[in-house]
């Protein structure tokens, strides 16, 4: 890894950054079995939300999160797993494939050990990887294990198949909020799909922290920020997006013990961002 892709990251986010960024999508995955694939094969399906809403606040953060492996533990974070992978915008992934876990591609077998020790019913079953779009809407979820409502199945997702650790009450919020929009193509809103997320908007979500001096919060939107960063790289931006992601790491060292200065370099980012 390049020195400086770590300051996007702390800890165990920064293999799944190295994984993820662009200059290693178009390659195979080297942690999963020969053959396997979990890139879509053409441009990822288009995103649709609810007529009138946009991505912002929770929602936002939903989606960051669903496009984060961290949520789903150690082993995603390893293979850069995460729940778009196999619902790229809230659709589905009709190239995804594991050698020896799928039948044909967009199909996945989920209750087998590869995924989690306990998750294995010495069956291969793999079933098709549904779309999430009009989620709200298509309850009981799942088709080996019927569950009621989007939370609980969400949990069940993320801790008995995959062995991710538990969901925050927040990070639950934020992931459902961002499924609940997620809305089929129509023809109103075809024209409407979703782009890609502005530098601002995504600033916007550390506006509440750094008003609080809180820390925690700061570190937990920033991280996934960088990791949206990540995502977005390419050779023409990779500089300036090093420098937000270091200034974003002095204004967390500074958020408690110097507030005034990290507040006034985070209003500068800000406003400079506005011109990006
Ligand atoms: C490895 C591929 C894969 C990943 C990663 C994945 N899913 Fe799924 N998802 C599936 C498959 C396959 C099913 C169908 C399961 C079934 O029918 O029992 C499914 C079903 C669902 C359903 C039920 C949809 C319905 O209409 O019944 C929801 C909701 C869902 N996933 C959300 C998520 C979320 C949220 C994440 C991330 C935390 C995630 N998935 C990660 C493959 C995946």
């Amino acid at each position: 890894m390049r020195a400086w892709q770590t300051l996007f990251l702390p800890g165990t986010l920064a293999l799944c950054f190295l994984i993820t960024s662009n200059s290693m999508a178009a390659e195979a995955n080297v942690w999963l079995p020969a053959g396997s694939s979990t890139e879509t094969s053409g441009p990822p399906p288009k995103e649709y939300l609810k007529e009138g809403e946009i991505l912002g606040g929770k929602s936002l953060i939903g989606k960051l999160l669903f496009n984060s492996p961290s949520v789903l533990g150690e082993k995603a974070v390893r293979i850069g797993l995460s729940c778009n992978s196999c619902h790229p915008n809230g659709h589905v992934n009709t190239s995804f494939y594991i050698y020896g876990l799928s039948s044909d591609p967009g199909t996945i077998d989920l209750s087998n050990r590869f995924w989690r020790k306990g998750t294995e019913d010495g069956k291969f079953n793999p079933t098709p990887i549904p779309s999430l779009r009009n989620v709200r809407n298509t309850a009981p979820y799942g088709t080996l294990l019927s569950l009621p409502d989007l939370p609980a199945f969400t949990r069940h997702v993320i801790s008995d198949e995959f062995g991710g650790p538990p969901p925050s009450k927040d990070e639950m919020e934020a992931l459902i909020g961002y499924m609940n929009l997620l809305e089929k193509e129509t023809g109103s809103n075809m024209s409407r799909q979703v782009q890609t997320i502005q530098i601002g908007r995504l600033l916007d979500l550390l506006v509440e922290p750094v008003k609080a001096g809180n820390r925690e919060m700061f570190d937990f939107r920033s991280s996934l920020i960088k990791e949206e960063l990540g995502r977005q790289i390419t050779s023409a931006n990779e500089k300036k997006f090093k420098k937000i992601a270091l200034r974003l790491n002095q204004i967390e060292r500074d958020l408690v013990t110097a507030s005034q200065k990290a507040k006034a370099a985070f209003d500068a980012l800000i406003k400079e961002a506005a011109l990006y």
